[in-house]
């Protein structure tokens, strides 16, 4: 019934050159004017990813109207987003363009531009949590699933993953949405402030305390969700005491006297085995039951190097308006070094990089070299692959040589500057990069 409806829709936009694709970017239907013009069938696009038809490097987002071509003719692109699709509407870029449409088009998308988020204005949904792989896709169904009830969760993951915009989403899809949503970070909480910034204090609970007394994290969050990051790193002591609070769904102030309902959902970070933890003795049994309910498992981006260039888009989108920047491409070099890094720093370093270029971008393409100054230190060590599987000849062992000691010589007369190496061996900065990972040659 639903693909009727679409279908139809389609169709009564006869006039239109219209594409539409699924949330990872696949083709699922064009206008029929489209299959005219440009004489391709249903058949032969559809699945296919959007940049076959549009052009690799474009980057498509909705702040924009894109010039591109299509099957060698050049277009506008103006990308709408709707909940689970994309919409892609498409002009000839021919003598006789309607500007009015044009113009209409630009309107609509400026006026976008500047509209600020009122509601949750810093809070983040899954919509904001960019990723088609496999791997992400498989945890944000599973979360949206489990957001909706009322279950503690545990968020696990490596440093840079998400974790926390995870449980922001959560909070936002779950029926606590209207209430707040408190982050505590358990490393910054030493022992003896443990009790007063959870529990919080009555007047006069102790010398130094707030004249009027103050509200724990704990009552803060009353309604709403306790977001415990790093809860690996709270004290046995303080893991205790926390879960006391788990297991009587009550709370008292320092120095107070009544003991308040506490109505609150728990979800927990780490980036540690807490497992591991438990067996060390060193992180209680009884609290890591408590909050391991639900396993939410982030995984690092090197393991879905899909998520990369989408990422890489909706950051640049990010700091295009952040910066008054026009960036709408990438270069082939970037995108590769970007694709064959290891990036241990997760989506956090990924972000950080892309904001660095994007610092000192000029024009409307990022490139490598404007990453290239910042990185070199981070890229010295990626986990290097090397390929076991292929047995060297010994002329392949004889080349591999000749070109460690080639990268060498030249990153010695360049002074560890990669971009001059690269110009002096005559190749791209970005094989540079790889050939250096993957003979693990160290940087100067
Ligand atoms: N899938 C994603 N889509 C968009 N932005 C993301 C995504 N994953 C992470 N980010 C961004 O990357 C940065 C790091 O994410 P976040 O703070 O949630 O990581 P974390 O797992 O909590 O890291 P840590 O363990 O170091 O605290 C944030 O700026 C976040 O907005
Ligand atoms: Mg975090």
């Amino acid at each position: 019934m639903l693909m009727m409806l679409k279908e139809n829709l389609l169709q009564d936009m006869d006039d239109w050159l219209l594409v539409e694709t699924n949330e990872m970017e696949k083709v699922t239907s064009a206008s029929p004017s489209f299959y005219k013009q440009f004489h391709v069938s249903k058949e032969e696009i559809e699945g296919k990813s959007i940049h076959t038809l549009i052009g690799r490097y474009s980057n498509i987002n909705k702040n924009k109207v894109l010039f591109g071509m299509v099957y060698g003719h050049p277009c506008l692109i103006k990308h709408t987003a709707k909940k689970n699709s994309n919409l892609y509407h498409i002009l000839l870029q021919e003598k006789d363009i309607d500007y009015t449409e044009v113009i209409s088009f630009i309107n609509s998308i400026e006026t976008k531009r500047y509209k600020k988020k009122s509601i949750n204005e810093n809070r983040y949904s899954f919509h904001d949590i960019i990723g088609y792989s496999p791997a992400i896709q498989r945890v944000k169904d599973l979360a949206s699933k489990i957001a909706i009830g009322n279950s503690t969760i545990l968020l696990t993951g490596e440093s840079g993953t998400g974790k926390e915009l995870f449980a922001q989403a959560i909070h936002g899809l779950s029926a606590r949405k209207d209430h707040p949503f408190i982050a505590v970070n358990c490393v910054a909480i030493p022992d003896e402030l443990f009790e007063s910034e959870l529990f919080g204090y009555e007047a006069g609970a102790f010398s130094g305390a707030k004249k009027d007394g103050k509200p724990g994290k704990i009552e803060l969050a009353q309604n709403g969700t306790l977001f415990l990051d790093e809860i690996s790193e709270l004290s046995y002591l303080s893991q205790g005491k926390l879960l006391r609070v788990l297991q009587e769904r009550e709370v008292e102030r320092l120095g107070g006297t009544s003991r308040k309902q506490v109505d609150i959902r728990i979800i927990a970070a780490t980036n540690r085995d807490l497992k591991r933890l438990v067996e060390k003795g060193e992180f209680r049994q009884d609290l890591f039951y408590r909050l391991y309910v639900f396993d939410l498992q982030i995984p690092p981006l090197r393991i879905r190097k899909e998520d990369i260039l989408p990422l890489t888009h909706k950051f640049i989108e990010f700091y295009n308006q952040k910066f008054d920047k026009e960036v709408d491409f990438i270069d082939s070099g970037l995108e590769e070094w970007l694709l064959s890094y290891e990036w241990p720093g997760n989506v956090r370093e990924l972000k950080a990089s892309i904001e660095r270029g994007m610092n000192i971008v000029e024009g409307d393409t990022l490139t490598l070299d404007k990453l290239y100054f910042s990185t070199s230190s981070s890229v010295s060590n990626p986990t290097p692959v090397i390929n076991r599987d292929t047995a060297f000849s010994s002329l392949d062992e004889a080349v591999k040589h000749a070109e460690i000691s080639a990268i060498k010589q030249a990153l010695d007369e360049a002074d560890g500057d990669r971009v001059l190496a690269a110009q002096k061996l005559k190749i791209h900065v970005a094989s540079l990069y790889r050939k250096v990972a993957k003979y693990q040659l160290k940087n100067k």
